[in-house]
């Protein structure tokens, strides 16, 4: 296996959790080849210097054109605002890098389209950062509903809160607009969600959708004049599964107290599941035929038992934190590129998400159910 040297563009929030995992991921899996931190890209020369230094990067550039074409690049990384992914992505496939792109994979379905299909016809492998689904307990969810050991799931309650927008005078940012950010709450939190929901569940085939704006102007961060909110803080969604569950699902950016409030309920006929990202340690199990007058919810500590988890510690309910989730999604994207094989999430699944982001606000729009599957090509 041959160590693969990263282009990382952008050095914010996600451009250090993919430093951090980029970094640790030899250690964690020493099946696989530790990847080079070949070069830091940001806009901000200086702070793209300092951090190369500072992260352990070889070296550091202003230029992602560049990177896109530099020969010594293997895998594009692009950690940089939603409107960017695309013109990024489109380059690298184009000159035949794997591609690494944070959520969402585009601002609509049509744009996450033509990058799937652009990285498709370059032959290259692909991952979306929907970190949250390399939760090693709910690889174990995922197994409890597929053995039926909660029977028929027949509903999903899915949430994804935070408080992040919650004050009306947090400043006006590029998340705002939509030909920056796109959809609000249901693109930065919604994809995680959907994409979760499908994890668990399989495909979400019809759903009613319904948006809210409660703040609709914030000042900006420069002049303090106030300026137009162009999409959601809230996203309410009505569906059903092809499997035939039932679901609900609310994405909500402005909710006071909620710092990672990911969660899911699933009923089934035998029992139920309980998740919540802010304790995603835990998950919450209550069967039926425990015998009577002793049933309840119990709670599954995650450890070494559970596939990924040994990696990192050898001790029971120690505790994994969201920078291992991108470790092991690193790993994911290294393992494919060596085997040829597809990764989970890859661009297809960023496309798909998005495609179902599209049905929401077009049933909103439109004030009616819609047919996700329908002549929707992206599975
Ligand atoms: N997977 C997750 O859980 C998760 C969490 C947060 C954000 N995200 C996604 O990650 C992406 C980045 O979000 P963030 O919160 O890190 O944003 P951020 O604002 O913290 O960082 C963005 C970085 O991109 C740089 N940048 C902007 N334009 C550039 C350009 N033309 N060339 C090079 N660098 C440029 C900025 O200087 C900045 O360093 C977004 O798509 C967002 O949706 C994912």
């Amino acid at each position: 296996m041959t160590n693969l040297r990263f282009g990382l563009i952008g050095t914010g929030f996600m451009g250090k959790a993919h430093a951090i995992a980029l970094r640790s991921v030899g250690t964690v899996f020493p099946n696989i080849a530790a990847p080079i931190l070949e070069c830091l890209v940001d806009s901000d020369l200086a702070k793209a210097a300092n951090d190369a230094e500072a992260w352990g990067f070889q070296r550091s550039s202003d230029d992602w054109q560049a990177i896109c074409q530099d020969p010594d690049i293997d895998v594009v990384d692009i950690c940089t605002p939603n409107y960017l992914h695309r013109e990024m992505a489109l380059a690298a496939a184009a000159a035949g890098k794997h591609i690494y792109c944070e959520k969402p994979l585009g601002l609509t379905g049509a744009e996450s389209q033509e990058i799937c299909q652009a990285a498709e016809t370059a032959g290259v492998r692909t991952a979306v950062g929907f970190n949250y689904i390399c939760n090693p307990l709910l690889v174990v969810a995922r197994r409890m509903i597929a053995a039926g050991e909660i029977g028929d799931a027949y509903n999903f309650r899915g949430c994804y809160q935070e408080d992040y927008l919650s004050d009306p005078n947090s400043p006006f940012s590029w998340r705002c607009l939509r030909n920056q950010g796109g959809s609000g709450a249901l693109a930065d939190l919604g994809t995680h969600l959907i994409n979760m929901a499908e994890f668990l569940l399989g495909p979400i085939d019809r759903l009613f959708g319904n948006l809210t704006t409660v703040y609709s102007q914030r000042p900006d961060p420069v002049t303090g004049v106030l300026r137009d909110v162009e999409n959601e803080d809230i996203a309410q969604v009505l569906m059903t599964f092809s499997g035939g569950s039932a679901g609900t699902m609310e994405i909500n950016r402005i909710a006071t107290g909620r710092k990672c409030g990911l969660t899911f309920e699933i009923h089934g006929t035998k029992g139920s599941l309980i998740f919540d990202q802010e304790r995603m340690n835990e998950l919450r199990v209550y069967q039926c035929d425990d015998p009577e007058g002793r049933r309840g919810y119990r709670t599954i500590l995650g450890g070494p038992e559970h596939d990924d988890y040994a990696n990192f510690c050898p001790a029971p309910g120690h505790g994994l934190g969201i920078n291992d989730l991108k470790v092991i999604e690193v790993r994911n994207l290294i393992q494919g590129i060596a085997e040829g094989t597809p990764v989970f999430s890859d661009f297809h699944n960023g496309w798909r998400v998005q495609t179902i982001v599209d049905a929401i606000e077009q049933s909103h729009l439109n004030n009616e159910w819609v047919n996700v599957n329908e002549g929707n090509q992206a599975k």
